[in-house]
């Protein structure tokens, strides 16, 4: 099969990570006979130095008339004085916007091999750690209105947290479906014993929970959420929860696997288009450098092909390849010990498809 992917390499160590992920799925699909079509544009600071619009037109086009969508990682210090619509992540909130991206899946899956890497005692971590956090994206307070005004207090800047039923419905539809071929349970997070819309997205879900008796739901206040993940995490399979709490929890379940240099994420909206991305910024620390690990972007490649190309063997396919690279002792520095060999993203790249 033919399939058009739209590309978006963008700032910092996006480009390192992404030409890593890009060489993966080339091999796959030289194995498995898939033809990958890439036609690279432009988003974030990269965009805004290009033409002063960190997220063009064209780009949205190219994204809108490809199969999928693959973003390594937008901003950096550069840019970091524009004004608000003019910085690298207006174009992240735009792509998800205009695209309906409004689910947004980030496993946290800690490796075998990595047990070392995760700061938690080892007999919290002794069976290993699996966890889906479905963050809701399109809603919420990063989207609700916002604004200044004066108050007795002096000049003041409000941001309005917002959710209509639809949204949380269609989120939580996510959830269960994805908790049917998981573990069968669901936590959602909220913060209903003081949001108003936290006791509508409570109560949405609840309805939506009629539609899968076989799955459980319970319910944890966001605080508390927090520190459960840190207490006992395997309590957890999935968390759905809303756009800011989802964003905070998931990288804090991403500290629990080792690295953020690890994690995958897949963002999809009604029509199956996907847009799949490392979950880390673009460490202007260390880019350029060929430091960066592209683990978490090659394994949103594999996210890609099971969701929105429905390919579980290609996919299974690449998660083994890491997992036997990460085995036999591959590291990049963010997931290396002190004393173990630190390799380069090349090497890294090189080691996994040599499992392939
Ligand atoms: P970051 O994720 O870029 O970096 C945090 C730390 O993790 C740094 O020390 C970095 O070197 C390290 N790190 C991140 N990815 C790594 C990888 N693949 N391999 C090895 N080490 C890695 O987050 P930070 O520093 O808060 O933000 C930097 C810039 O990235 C900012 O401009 C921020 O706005 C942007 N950002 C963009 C995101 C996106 O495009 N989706 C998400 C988060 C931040
Ligand atoms: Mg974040």
């Amino acid at each position: 099969m033919d399939y058009k992917i739209a590309v978006i390499k963008g700032d910092g160590i996006g480009p390192e990570v992404v030409d890593s992920a890009l060489e993966i799925l080339d091999a796959v699909g030289a194995k498995y006979g898939h033809r990958f079509h890439y036609t690279e544009v432009l988003a974030g600071g990269c965009a805004y130095d290009d033409c002063e619009n960190p997220l063009p037109k064209e780009t949205l086009d190219v994204c809108k008339a490809s199969d999928a969508v693959v973003l390594g990682a937008v901003g950096g210090p550069k840019w970091d004085d524009l004004p608000g619509e003019k910085r690298p992540e207006a174009a992240l909130l735009g792509l998800r916007k205009e695209l309906g991206l409004f689910a947004n899946l980030r496993p946290a899956i800690l490796f075998g091999a990595l047990k070392d890497a995760c700061p938690l005692k080892p007999e919290i971590i002794k069976d290993g750690l699996d966890i889906c956090v479905v963050r809701e994206l399109t809603g919420g307070i990063y989207f609700g209105d916002r604004g200044f005004k004066d108050t007795d207090m002096g000049p003041a800047a409000y941001d309005i947290e917002i959710y209509a039923e639809k949204e949380v419905e269609r989120i939580a539809k996510v959830a269960f479906d994805m908790a049917m071929k998981r573990e069968k349970k669901v936590m959602s997070v909220d913060k209903a014993n003081i949001l108003e819309s936290s006791r509508l997205w409570r109560k949405t879900v609840e309805k939506v929970a009629k539609d899968y008796h076989e799955v459980s739901l319970d319910h944890m206040y966001v605080d508390n959420a927090s520190m459960q993940l840190i207490r006992d995490p395997k309590q957890f399979d999935v968390i759905v929860t809303t756009n800011m709490f989802g964003d905070i929890l998931s990288d804090e379940a991403s500290m629990i696997t080792g690295s953020i240099g690890m994690l995958p994420s897949a963002s999809l909206g009604g029509d199956n288009k996907g847009m799949y991305e490392p979950v880390h910024g673009s460490a202007p620390d260390i880019a350029g450098q060929g430091k960066a690990n592209p683990l978490a972007t090659i394994l949103s490649m594999a996210m890609m092909l099971k969701y929105s190309f429905g390919l579980g063997e290609e996919s299974d396919c690449i998660e083994e390849a890491v997992t036997k690279a990460l085995d036999a002792g591959y590291r990049t520095g963010d997931i290396a010990n002190e004393g173990e060999k630190v390799i380069s993203t090349a090497e890294m790249t090189a080691a996994v498809k040599s499992y392939l």
